[in-house]
């Protein structure tokens, strides 16, 4: 008999950073009509049926963001689906903290930030994402959470 092959990572953490608990209602024509808890949903169904662990947190809060993937290090997270928002843009010490605990992380967008303000190509994380994945809609975190349980 075949054994299924394990997911690459055990322990997974969703981060979503500011205004993006206004999901679904903020700019439907960037960021689409699903709500947070949706998609957050979706995310855990998928994680169950992996038998993975998965735990989705947002936060309006840079300092918030930070605590959680300090706190990760010491639940033993082993990789981080992480959408900054517009911390993505300025948070120096969001990436400081990323670098800090070294979990493998990829970041996320749902619009294409590349197609919109110039202020906005730019990113603390990219340079330090295992990948970006960005402009697909609420679809990025899927892939992205495809990716963290080693499915092709
Ligand atoms: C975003 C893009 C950011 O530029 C913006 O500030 C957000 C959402 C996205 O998912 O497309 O809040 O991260």
């Amino acid at each position: 008999m075949s054994k299924k092959p394990l997911p690459a990572h055990r322990s997974i953490l969703v981060l979503h950073g500011p205004n993006l608990n206004l999901l679904g209602t903020r700019e439907p024509h960037l960021y689409g009509r699903e709500a947070l808890e949706d998609i957050n949903r979706r995310l855990a169904r998928a994680a169950k049926s992996a038998k993975v662990a998965i735990r989705c947190l947002q936060s309006n809060h840079e300092g918030e963001l930070v605590d959680a993937v300090h706190r990760a290090k010491k639940q033993g997270v082993d990789f981080i689906i992480l959408n900054p928002a517009g911390l993505t843009h300025t948070s120096v010490v969001l990436r400081d903290a990323m670098l800090a605990v070294g979990i493998p992380f990829i970041e996320v967008h749902l619009s294409n930030v590349h197609a919109r303000e110039p202020w906005r190509r730019h990113s603390y994380f990219s340079d330090i994402a295992v990948g970006s994945i960005v402009g697909l809609g609420s679809g990025v975190y899927d892939l992205a959470l495809r990716h963290a349980l080693g499915l092709p």
